[in-house]
């Protein structure tokens, strides 16, 4: 396995891998890996001859206030992970290799930006659509691997992919969860002992509102409600950032549940914001 920070290096083994006949896999990853990492890396690794993972904190993807400098971090346990996984390169570039002085490009896609995380997050998926591009573009994947536990960063990257036609498959991968129901989430190392005793409440929402729409329900507002009263539950420990209803074409937000919707939380345990959903099959898909 080798693990290089420049993207001249990256760029250079990728290619010779092509050249070579290789198909390439990449699944991007902010690093501090859990099995939900460990799923997609799998997948690539049965699905192409080659793959890379890319372990890189983007900046870009962060607000004012949030979390980049105490992001958590274990690059060597990462290592170890990835070689055991059968990776051939890690990508870990320095921020500086990304966005050298004078950086002055990003992509937005702002229709598909504004409900769920880019209402709290405005700038967030700019930097996320900006970075995975580049990591496109240095390391032409045929197949790239991402986690429906980030469900709108998936349709928003597969949007970029379709708009700006890249040539490689985006391929989605279901959420990896602790037994309790909770996501795995490299954030979750910042929940406290209680904290993380209450934290599979979030899941537990979905769950209800899943039993529901399979009951018949069809209002979203009366499912939302059941759903605000489970969170409710361990207020103020936990609290509401948002519970949303949005179609997966647009993302823009549903009454009724009837075509394909992607249902989203996201919601503080104490100081930590979670987020965690499921995708409803719309009666025309079933
Ligand atoms: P990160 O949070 O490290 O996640 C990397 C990939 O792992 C994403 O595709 C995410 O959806 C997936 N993932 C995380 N938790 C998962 C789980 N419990 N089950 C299945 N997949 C899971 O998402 C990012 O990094 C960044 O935004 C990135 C795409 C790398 C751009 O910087």
């Amino acid at each position: 396995m080798e693990i290089v920070e420049t993207v001249a290096q990256a760029r250079a083994i990728t290619r010779a891998w092509r050249a070579q006949g290789q198909s390439v896999g990449l699944t991007p990853t902010m690093g501090y890996l859990h099995a939900g990492h460990a799923s997609l890396i799998r997948r690539a690794k049965e699905e192409n001859d080659q793959v890379v993972v890319s372990v890189f904190v983007n900046p870009t993807q962060f607000g004012p206030n949030e979390d980049l400098d105490k992001y958590p971090r274990d690059f060597a346990r990462d290592v170890d992970l990835c070689s055991s996984l059968g990776v051939g390169l890690i990508f870990h570039p320095q921020p500086e290799a990304i966005y050298p002085p004078g950086y002055a490009t990003y992509v937005e896609a702002p229709a598909l930006s504004v409900n769920l995380c880019g209402r709290s997050r405005p700038t967030h998926f700019r930097g996320v659509l900006t970075v995975v591009l580049k990591l496109f573009l240095i390391l032409e994947p045929r197949r790239a691997y991402f986690g429906l536990k980030d469900a709108q960063q998936f349709f928003i990257l597969k949007r970029m992919v379709e708009d700006l036609c890249l040539d490689l498959v985006m391929v989605p991968c279901p959420t990896v969860r602790e037994p309790d129901g909770l996501a795995l989430s490299s954030r979750n190392a910042y929940l406290s002992e209680t904290e993380r005793r209450v934290a599979p409440l979030i899941h537990q929402a979905l769950v209800r509102a899943e039993a529901m729409a399979r009951a018949g329900v069809t209002q979203v507002a009366e499912i939302k409600s059941a759903m605000a009263e489970i969170l409710e539950r361990q207020a103020p420990l936990i609290a509401k950032d948002y519970i949303e209803f949005v179609e997966t074409e647009g993302l823009t937000v549903v009454e009724e549940l009837t075509r394909d919707t992607l249902v989203a939380v996201a919601a503080y345990v104490g100081k930590t914001r979670l987020i965690d959903n499921f995708l409803w099959k719309g009666l025309d898909n079933k």
